[in-house]
């Protein structure tokens, strides 16, 4: 990943390929951002001028790139817009700076180093800069081979390094803002790198391979069921979903603990490695972007790594519900009826509405540990993704107060959701003459009455969220601010900061 440093402010000016200074979208034209007086001057304080001749707004994610005059030790500057001006003597939010950082970082790709002169005044506003940087610079090439491997796209790798420019680099409080938004940063491009990664090679079992020796390597506690103890422990859900795959279903547990911890969270993520949709199966045009399934899982394996690299008062459990839905002669059939983990009988009525399956047994088996709050990921419907568009993710929850919770955490780490209910009048859609319950309800709603199927499968008395990602967890436009294309790391950000706020108390 892009290295990340500190550098004192007033050295805004040292040897860099680049520096990138921010300019926002003033009432008279463009206003340069606090951070950049180095530049400025050097420009004999006519940046703004300059930069308004060009052409330039202050426009969000806008990149202006001019030759430095004398006096600077770069020999480019780069300003990032970072849009609207804040009301006078407000400072930018955070977001607004990481989004900025991260079109500067995706704008230098092929560059060795840039110094980041970017209104960065407190600890969070450098670990904003910092998160920003390295998440925009993110870049998966992995399976590039003509010529692009080694060097990225158009011949460009990914910027090198990023210092960022500080008034106190030696300052305890952002150096450990800087150290804590390297190790985020880094599982959420972890968690990009798996959900990019074709379903040919990222079956079932090499995610349970590349968790289990993540674990390994942060002292995490890892347990991994293969089909054959799933039987054995009666986890109808997963093994239904996984039987018309050659690639075996898993189920991974990864158990970070604290000896100081109060509390404990269980993580529950969908980790369909591939959604064909089963017997069920998704038409052309649907299915291009399957392997996006498990982000869940993802989301879920990079949070309790993340929790570990940061020693984190808390006990954290990581559930990967991990199965490849394909149709074939041992597939579950719409009709057949599943015996899951928590002993109901499900009817399939629809192979397609799979990760509530495989969610249901993880969510029933994290509830036996009767943890404090379990929280679920899950690229789980098309009708979330209709109701809230492609950015934001849906959170249903058993508790008002909860919900209420993530949803204010998502939003303090700049990630987009919305509280949604769970009526109980949509649980009569999924009533079946046969079984318990049906996997399939009213298609209105279909959202809801996924997370009201979830809820049937969560232990008595534990507060349970489910974040409903099928949105923004695979962006196909146009990259902007530090979201690139395919794997965003969807909700990852989100489950640290509550793992955080759950070890610090402030929660229930
Ligand atoms: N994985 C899909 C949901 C999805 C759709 C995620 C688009 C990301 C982008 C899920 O398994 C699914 O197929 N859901 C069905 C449920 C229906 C059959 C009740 C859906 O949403 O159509
Ligand atoms: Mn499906
Ligand atoms: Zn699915």
């Amino acid at each position: 990943m892009t290295a990340l440093t500190l550098k004192p402010a007033a050295a805004a000016g040292q040897r860099a390929d680049v520096i990138v200074v921010g300019v926002a979208k003033g009432a008279k034209g463009p206003v340069v951002a606090p951070g950049a007086a180095v530049v400025d001057e050097a420009f004999g304080g006519k940046l703004a001028a300059v930069l308004e001749t060009l052409g330039a707004s202050g426009g969000e994610g806008e990149t202006t790139k001019l030759p430095a005059p004398d006096g600077l030790k770069a020999p480019v500057v780069l300003a990032i817009g970072l849009g609207e001006l804040p009301a006078k003597d407000g400072a930018f939010a955070d977001d607004t700076l990481r989004r900025a950082a991260g079109a500067a970082a995706r704008a230098l790709a092929g560059t060795k180093k840039a110094v980041f002169a970017l209104p960065a005044d407190s600890a969070e506003a450098v670990a904003a800069v910092a998160e920003g940087a390295a998440l925009g610079a993110y870049v998966f090439d992995a399976y590039k081979d003509n010529g692009e491997a080694k060097n990225g796209k158009n011949g460009k790798g990914p910027l090198g390094e990023a210092a960022i420019a500080v008034d106190k680099p030696r300052d305890k409080a952002v150096k450990a803002a800087l150290e804590r938004a390297v190790a985020v940063a880094e599982e959420v491009n972890r968690s990009r790198d798996l959900i990019n990664t074709p379903p040919n090679d990222l079956t079932p079992e090499a995610f349970a391979a590349v968790a289990s020796a993540a674990a390994k390597e942060h002292g995490i506690k890892v347990q991994v069921l293969d089909e054959k103890a799933l039987a054995k422990g009666g986890y109808g859900g997963i093994l239904g979903v996984g039987a018309g795959s050659q690639n075996p279903p898993r189920l991974v547990k990864l158990a970070y603990t604290h000896p100081k911890a109060q509390k404990s969270l269980a993580f529950v993520g969908k980790g369909i490695t591939y959604d064909s949709g089963g017997i069920s199966l998704k038409p052309a045009g649907h299915n291009e972007t399957m392997k996006c399934d498990m982000s869940g899982a993802a989301a879920v394996f990079a949070a309790v790594v993340s929790a570990a690299r940061l020693g984190l008062e808390v006990n954290v459990t990581g559930w990967l519900a991990l199965a490849e839905n394909m149709p074939s002669g041992s597939a579950t059939r719409p009709g057949d009826v599943l015996r899951m983990y928590s002993g109901k009988t499900v009817e399939v009525l629809n192979t397609d509405a799979e990760g509530r399956l495989v969610l249901a047994d993880a969510l029933w088996k994290a509830s036996e540990a009767k943890p404090d709050a379990i929280v679920d990921v899950a690229t789980l419907t098309g009708a979330m993704m209709m109701a809230l568009g492609s950015r934001t993710f849906g959170i249903m929850a058993n508790d008002d107060a909860f919900r209420t919770s993530v949803h204010e955490i998502a939003e303090e780490v700049g990630e987009a959701s919305w509280p949604m209910p769970l009526p109980k009048h949509l649980l009569k859609g999924m009533e079946s003459p046969t079984a318990d319950i049906a996997n399939m309800g009213e298609r209105m709603g279909g959202g809801l009455v996924a997370g009201l199927f979830l809820q049937e499968f969560v232990g008595e008395g534990i507060a349970w969220a489910h974040l409903d990602i099928a949105g923004p967890a695979f962006h196909e436009g146009a990259p902007y601010g530090y979201t690139p294309k395919g794997g965003t790391g969807s909700a990852v950000r989100t489950l640290v900061r509550l793992a955080e706020r759950t070890a610090a108390g402030d929660l229930g």
